[in-house]
């Protein structure tokens, strides 16, 4: 299948302010996503997640290396590419409808059919009872729904998203992962989706990068072989469990080392 999303050489230093010093965030992060698959990235605290997905987005541009989407390279943002954050970050002023449609009025496309659509999007998310209400009258799973939907509406064929089911209670995040999932299915688009969650990695995804600190890069990549559609209970299969062990002893070490070379340092 067509390599949708690479990444060649990627490398990020963050300057610090306090003393001026480079700080290597990442580097060499070589990445080949097939076009339409979902691919989980999760990796110990601080290991450049985020800042590698930004990257992508490009909302940060990198200290060096290469981002090709179709095989072209791309060096800012573009409406290929959508992003959905940790916190549901809707405007509050606007109903769920108007949120949806915000990304199309700010790139000039908010015609009939595009609302037409942004309320097909809203039905497919489950919200199809409150297009007319406000963030403030949602839950946090529903304010995360009106997001995806939200970031569905520009049609992108890139979906990013930065712990997206973070925040909510784990029941809630569970069934957001199925609701996820049939969307994914719907729509299918390639998606790059950030987690903590070692078990919502593999119940998600087509493949798994792990990634490592210090600097941060990928340590492994594990391709998850599990028939789809997925139902819930496929999480406590032996497969399954295996898939998470496995993933879990990688982080496992990679967090010692980081842990051993902060106490070495702060000896
Ligand atoms: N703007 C910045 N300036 C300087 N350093 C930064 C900046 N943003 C991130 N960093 C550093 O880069 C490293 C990677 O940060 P990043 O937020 O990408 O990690 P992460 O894997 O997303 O972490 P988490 O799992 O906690 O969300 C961290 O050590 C962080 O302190
Ligand atoms: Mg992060």
């Amino acid at each position: 299948m067509a390599i949708k999303l690479e990444t060649r050489g990627l490398r990020m230093e963050y300057v610090r302010q306090r003393d001026g010093s480079r700080f290597v965030a990442l580097d060499n992060v070589n990445i080949q996503i097939e076009d339409r698959k979902f691919v989980a990235v999760v990796g110990p605290s601080g290991c450049g997640k985020t800042t590698f997905i930004k990257i992508v987005d490009g909302l940060i541009k990198p200290t060096a290396g290469q981002i090709l989407i179709d095989g072209r390279q791309v060096r800012g943002p573009g409406i290929d590419r959508a992003m959905v954050f940790q916190e549901p970050s809707l405007l509050p002023w606007r109903s769920v409808l108007d949120n949806v449609t915000y990304g199309l009025e700010c790139q000039g496309r908010a015609d009939s059919a595009s609302r037409i659509r942004a309320r097909e999007l809203i039905k497919l998310v489950g919200l199809g009872n409150f297009e007319s209400h406000y963030p403030h009258e949602l839950s946090g799973g529903m304010q995360q729904r009106c997001n995806l939907a939200r970031a569905l509406a520009v049609d992108p064929e890139i979906l990013i998203m930065d712990e997206p089911f973070a925040a909510l209670d784990a029941q809630t995040r569970e069934l957001m992962q199925d609701e996820l999932l049939r969307v994914w299915r719907e729509t299918r688009k390639t998606v790059l989706f950030v987690t903590h969650q070692i078990n919502e990695a593999v119940y998600l995804a087509d493949q798994v990068l792990v990634f490592g600190a210090r600097p941060g890069s990928i340590r492994e990549v594990v391709d998850i072989d599990l028939p789809r559609p997925r139902p819930l209970a496929i999480k406590r299969s032996s497969t399954f469990l295996e898939y998470e062990d496995r993933i879990w002893a990688t982080i496992e070490r990679e967090a010692r080392q980081t842990m051993n070379e902060v106490a070495l340092v702060s000896d």
